[in-house]
This record gives C-alpha cells, structure tokens and sequence, in this order.
C-alpha cells in the first residue's frame, strides 16, 4: 500500500491495529503484537497515543515483544531499545507493564543464550504474535537480522554489520558507541507471525524494490516475506519510486 506521506501510512497500520485490539477486547481475549524500533515506526506510536488519547484506546489486553536490543546495553541508556520504547510508547499509554517483553540487553554473556530461548518459549506460551511491526534497514535487515541470516533462525545474540552500525551511529556520541552485537528475534520468529506490516518512509526505494521484486535470498532477509501469506507493505510514494 502507498501512501502520500509517512502520517498517512502510520495512520493506516494504527487504525488496523486498533481494530484487532477492539476485536480481541470484545472477544475478552488478549492480543500479542510485535513491534519495532528505528525511526520509521515513531509516526506509528505517536499515532497510536493519539488514538489512545483521544478516542479511549485502550492497551490493557495488549502483550508486546519487542524485535531486538543491542548488546552489550543498559535499560535506562538514551539509546536502549527498552528507553525508546517507553519514550515512543509505553509511557504514554494504559498498557500494563507486566506484558512488555523486551530481549535484555544487560545479561551476563554466558545467560543470553538461556534467555533467547525462553523469550521463544514466552511468545509461543502467550499464543504467539498475531500482529508484527517492522522496519527496514539499507541492507534488507528485518529486526537485526543482518544478510545472511538463514530463514531458520531464532532469537539469538548476532553481530551488526558495519553499514547498521554507521547508520545507527546518529543516535550516539560516535561509531566506537555503537555495541557490535544485539539480541534479535530470528527470520523464523518473524515469519511466524500472523499478520505482518513492513513500513518504509523516504530514502528506502532501493531495498524495497529488492526485497518486493527481486530473488527470495539470504542476502536480503526482508525478501523471506514474500513467502509469507499475509504480509502487507506500508510505504510512502519515495519509497516506492523504484518498483
Ligand atoms: C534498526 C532496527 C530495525 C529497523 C532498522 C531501520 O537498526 N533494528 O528494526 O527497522 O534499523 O531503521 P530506521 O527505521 O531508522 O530506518
């Protein structure tokens, strides 16, 4: 789907969200919705607040998992995915705390691959995700899922590329800031969803017309969703320039 600008896609993927929110709700039953970081996804939240705000949304039967962390990092660290998230999101609504999963970024080395697997074991207890947010980065990364991930994986400890490191290094003091590994959900965690949105603003024409158009290929993890049956891409008319 494209749309003019970036307000009127995020407006789109917040209205579909909301509508399986009240749906759930009115089912008395709970709603499991993965989500994203990176700058694309902000509109989104923003949009989501509003509608909590001022339409009376409410977040309570909502369970979040969030894609990815960087590690090595500290929660209450600018920079964590876990600060963003409450800065964007969790902050600003009613939702309860208790159902926010975010892998963590703090664990001694040694625990994370513990922790990675029952952070699968959480999203499938909890029914697994009916609805994923993602973004995309340069070089086709979904979550952190940098090229070469195999369409197998799960959440696992990975080693950013450089290309992500420098991209994300306008969030911190310097590219010696940016951590080298991260804690993501993997292509098969993704895959599994049952609804997916993909959103892209501006710059992205390239990748997009890759992963949309071009091989099912490891070198573009983004590509994999071709295979999946219900996933929808949000974009704006730059991003689109290229299909
Ligand atoms: C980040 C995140 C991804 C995100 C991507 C694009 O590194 N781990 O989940 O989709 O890069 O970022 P942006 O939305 O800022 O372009």
């Amino acid at each position: 789907k494209i749309f003019s600008t970036p307000k009127e896609g995020s407006a789109y993927v917040a209205y579909e969200i909301a509508e399986k929110i009240r749906e759930s709700q009115q089912n008395g039953k709970s709603i499991v919705i993965g989500l994203a970081t990176g700058s694309t996804p902000i509109s989104l939240y923003k949009e989501l607040v509003r509608l909590h705000r001022e339409e009376g949304l409410s977040f309570k039967n909502v369970i979040t998992f969030n894609l990815d962390e960087y590690y090595p990092i500290e929660k209450e660290a600018f920079q964590s995915y876990f600060s963003f998230m409450h800065r964007q999101l969790f902050d600003h609504i009613d939702i309860d705390h208790s159902n926010i999963f975010i892998p963590d970024g703090e664990l001694p080395k040694e625990e994370i691959k513990k922790h990675c697997q029952a952070y699968e074991q959480l999203i499938d207890s909890k029914g697994g995700i009916d609805v994923q947010i993602l973004g995309i980065g340069n070089n086709g990364h979904i979550g952190f899922n940098e090229p070469g991930s195999s369409i197998f994986s799960r959440t696992r400890l990975i080693t950013l590329d450089n290309s992500t490191r420098i991209a994300n290094a306008r969030d911190f003091q310097n590219i010696s800031q940016v951590p080298r590994l991260a804690i993501t959900m993997g292509l098969s965690t993704i895959l599994k969803a049952k609804k997916i949105f993909l959103m892209a603003w501006g710059m992205k024409a390239p990748i997009i017309a890759q992963t949309v158009e071009g091989d099912v290929t490891e070198h573009v993890p983004a590509s994999f969703l071709q295979q999946h049956n219900d996933c929808t891409f949000v974009i704006d008319e730059t991003a689109a320039t290229e299909l």
